[in-house]
């Protein structure tokens, strides 16, 4: 039974969870509001800019020809290139083509709070950027992963009713305590997500186009294991946050993943998942539509910090 102390909402007002309702415990710093939006965008400085603009060129170097075609083309549509984007403008162009926009926020904010702004068409991106010590690896994401790893498929009206629904299902896993689930969907395919464009494998997670080297691991390593998705099996899929991934599952399309995910029984499909994860982040099963199965030798000989290469 869904836990009643999570009541339905409307999404029109910050839904609160009750008290067994499980919630990270974050603080909400003094200066941002009820919804954790901070009170404006932050005014980044000329070194800021630079770190923005060099990032992007990073990656425009690897992503032509991995990357999908329709993140490309939000890229260039919004045009991301010139600096840390302001969010009035660029939500303004958003606000016309799928009505979405983007909103700072300090930190990781709370779940219920995340879910409810993309129930909301209301992305909140980070209002910070690394700095250069920690240009290829940071724990948070900033303003670089959050506007230019996810925002251009937000121009998708696909992919941005995905991200709306995605917002809705959160309360709903939030209600069956099995949020630990629904962040391994969100994992393999809003993060690292792979999509079938013809014959070529490309990648439209946010976690893969805005890092430095898993664009080309996730395409064109023999390492990871790749799987057509099927969202009963990733919601019961371990992952790691930390490094590569072993395993990446691949979509037909936009329109085959909202099909998969929004047209399910998500509260059948709670009621027979288990609290912990059934399979390990390298794991084959039976019912795995295989792209092409992994060598896992990135991952055998030890992964990051190993000094193992990403074959
Ligand atoms: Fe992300």
């Amino acid at each position: 039974m869904p836990h009643t102390h999570c009541p339905p909402t409307d999404f029109i007002r910050l839904p609160l969870p009750g008290p067994e309702c499980y919630a990270a415990p974050l603080q909400r710093p003094a200066h941002v509001g009820e919804d954790w939006l901070e009170p404006a965008q932050r005014a980044y400085t000329s070194d800021e800019h630079a770190v923005w603009d060099d990032l992007f060129i990073r990656q425009m170097k690897v992503l032509p020809g991995r990357a999908a075609m329709a993140f490309l083309e939000g890229l260039e549509r919004l045009d991301l290139s010139g600096g840390v984007p302001e969010f009035g403008p660029l939500s303004e162009k958003l606000q016309a083509m799928t009505g979405w926009s983007v909103v700072p926020v300090p930190m990781l904010i709370p779940d219920h709070v995340f879910f409810w702004h993309l129930a909301n068409r209301r992305f909140p991106a980070g209002n910070f950027i690394r700095s250069r010590q920690c240009f290829d690896y940071i724990e948070e994401p900033d303003v670089f992963h959050d506007v230019f790893g996810h925002v251009p498929l937000l121009t998708d009206p696909t992919y941005a009713d995905y991200m709306q629904e995605y917002g809705r299902a959160g309360w709903k896993a939030m209600q069956h305590n099995r949020l630990k689930a629904l962040g391994a969907l969100y994992w393999y395919t809003l993060e690292f997500g792979l999509i079938m464009e013809g014959d070529d494998l490309r990648a439209y997670g946010a976690g893969i186009l805005s890092g430095p080297s898993e664009a080309v691991f996730a395409i064109e390593a023999q390492s990871p294991n790749r799987i057509m998705l099927n969202v009963d099996r990733v919601m019961r899929t371990d992952y790691v946050i930390d490094d590569l991934q072993p395993t990446y599952f691949v979509i037909e399309s936009f329109r085959d993943l909202y099909h998969q995910t929004v047209e399910r029984d998500f509260d059948r499909l709670y009621r027979s998942l288990g609290a912990g994860f059934t399979y390990a982040n390298t794991a084959v099963i039976d019912v795995d539509n295989v792209v092409s199965r992994g060598s896992l030798e990135y991952h055998l000989r030890g992964g990051r910090g190993s000094g193992a290469a990403p074959v």
